[in-house]
């Protein structure tokens, strides 16, 4: 079956990347935001009977639903075979459980909108913490990517001594696999978290590691508050780290609030579009597809259970 890949405003390059990668081919899909804030797509591709990819993060994902599912169903009026949407950043999976009374858990809730209107999900390491597994949210068949590689590759290359910081239990999972990969030493700090810009950090001795270079480790950075706080201690023992985030979601100022925290530098995948996308996912998320191809033609051809 012939596939194309399409590209959502942002991820031109990487859809390009993956194209080329995998030989499949490059639809042509125009959209725009109305002066009153409404969507629309247009497909310019022929897609009757392929199978297409839809490569679109969902960063402000309130201003992004409305052109997906759009597309979803044009492409089905169109006569697609299947719409697959390739999500390199996934956003509402931080609202995981009722926090307060009354409060909706958004992750389910956008997860089951989601799997309506897609038949599969690829997305790169999802905030995955009270949910432990995507299958939880997302009715359709899905699959978890990680970035650990081409971060562990980033920073083999470019840090003298690495020593890995997670600011919290969470960070733990990916973290200690891009130490792993990276072949460094890494450690986890305890945090409490008192609202949306209000963290406490406690950070263990790290007298041990007086001649390593620092890099913190997050899997999200939005209003870069929890690493701000660890830049903080850090700079209290003469010490300026490298920030490493796989998210770029940067709420407001804050980015330049963690560039003039005391950092020595901060990268970001490019899962979302951002200045300071330094690590290319586009191999990881190549790879994803091309086996997720292949377990959906393993299926139809009736080779696997
Ligand atoms: C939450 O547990 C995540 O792993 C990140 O630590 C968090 O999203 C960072 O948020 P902020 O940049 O707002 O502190």
């Amino acid at each position: 079956m012939s596939r194309v890949i399409f590209a959502f405003p942002g991820y031109e390059d990487i859809a390009d990347n993956i194209a080329k990668e995998l030989h499949y081919s490059l639809g042509k899909l125009f959209t725009k935001n109305y002066p009153d804030g409404e969507s629309l797509i247009q497909i310019k591709t022929d897609i009757r009977g392929k199978e297409i990819y839809l490569i679109g993060g969902l960063k402000d994902p309130d201003s992004k639903i409305m052109g997906l599912i759009f597309f979803a169903e044009t492409a089905r009026e169109l006569g697609v075979g299947n719409v697959h949407l390739v999500a390199p950043y996934l956003a509402y999976m931080r609202q995981d459980k009722r926090f307060q009374k009354g409060e909706s858990i958004s992750s389910e809730v956008f997860g089951s909108l989601v799997s309506k209107y897609f038949d599969s999900i690829i997305t790169i390491d999802p905030h995955l913490h009270r949910h432990r597994s995507l299958s939880e949210v997302y009715f359709i068949p899905n699959k978890v990517l990680h970035a650990s590689k081409p971060v562990a590759d980033w920073i083999k290359h470019n840090v003298e001594k690495p020593l890995l910081i997670g600011p919290d239990e969470e960070s733990k999972q990916w973290v200690a696999d891009i130490a792993n990969k990276a072949k460094c030493p890494f450690i986890v700090l305890n945090k409490v978290r008192h609202g949306d810009m209000d963290v406490e950090i406690s950070v263990p001795e790290i007298e041990d590691y007086e001649t390593y270079t620092p890099v913190l480790v997050d899997d999200i950075i939005s209003t870069a508050g929890t690493m701000i706080k660890v830049v903080k201690y850090l700079n209290r023992q003469g010490k300026r780290p490298v920030c490493i985030g796989i998210h770029a979601v940067f709420a407001g100022s804050a980015y330049d609030n963690l560039m003039a925290s005391g950092v020595e530098r901060v990268v970001t995948c490019n899962t979302i579009p951002h200045t300071s996308n330094a690590i290319d996912i586009s191999k990881v998320l190549a790879e994803g597809i091309k086996s997720l191809s292949l377990d959906n033609e393993l299926k139809l051809t009736g080779t696997k259970s």
